[in-house]
């Protein structure tokens, strides 16, 4: 087996957070490049489009030489080869990431055994971090300046301020409407399992 310098680090970041970034970050010291891809998943109704995801996560990264950003469609792992990549990086926060986290890698693994999942602990500091709570927060009018990057900040502020309504709805309602200019999201779909670690 070829040794890889190449890890891939895919996910939705919607939005990416300061928790990515960690990994992110450590992961380009352990890696000559650290790819990182942004599904395209038409089943999911994302706050940010693709194409601001991938913005805001290259403007989140640019002082990371050996980082780029990428979107993809279908199976990571097709994905890892086509950029003759070996290595997914994940991120462990809490216990509860473990049994989705293993599955995938498990599928992953009978899907493509040369590619292997590797995962980093999620410095502690962020292990309560997802992008689930900081759309929660934001929805909210509470502050998420500490939890991603700056120019991410400023867009969820924007996104939420664009649709005030969401919080009104909130208020007066126990199902809130999504704010999402992309979709109809619900709160209750946002709370389904596969978006636990977003
Ligand atoms: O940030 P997320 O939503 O936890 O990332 C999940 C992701 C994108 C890594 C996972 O859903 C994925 O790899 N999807 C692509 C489809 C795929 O390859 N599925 C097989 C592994 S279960």
């Amino acid at each position: 087996m070829q040794k890889s310098a190449i890890a891939i680090y895919p996910g939705s970041f919607d939005p990416i957070t300061l928790g990515h970034l960690d990994i992110i970050e450590r992961g380009s010291q352990l890696f000559n490049r650290v790819i990182v891809a942004v599904l395209c998943n038409p089943s999911k109704q994302p706050l940010f489009t693709l194409e601001q995801r991938v913005a805001q996560i290259r403007a989140s990264t640019q002082y990371l030489v050996n980082v780029e950003v990428e979107s993809f469609k279908g199976l990571t792992v097709e994905y890892a080869k086509s950029r003759q990549a070996r290595v997914l990086l994940r991120g462990l926060r809490v216990l509860s990431d473990f049994e989705k986290e293993l599955q995938m890698a498990h599928t992953n693994n009978t899907l493509n055994p040369e590619i292997e999942t590797v995962f980093l602990a999620t410095s502690n500091e962020y292990s309560f971090l997802s992008s689930s709570v900081v759309k929660e927060v934001a929805r909210f009018g509470g502050a998420v300046d500490h939890l991603v990057p700056e120019n991410v900040a400023r867009e969820v502020y924007q996104c939420y301020k664009n649709h005030p309504e969401a919080t009104l709805t909130v208020m007066n309602s126990t199902r809130p409407q999504n704010p999402s200019p992309d979709g109809p999201e619900t709160s209750t779909s946002k709370k389904n399992s596969t978006d636990s670690k977003n």
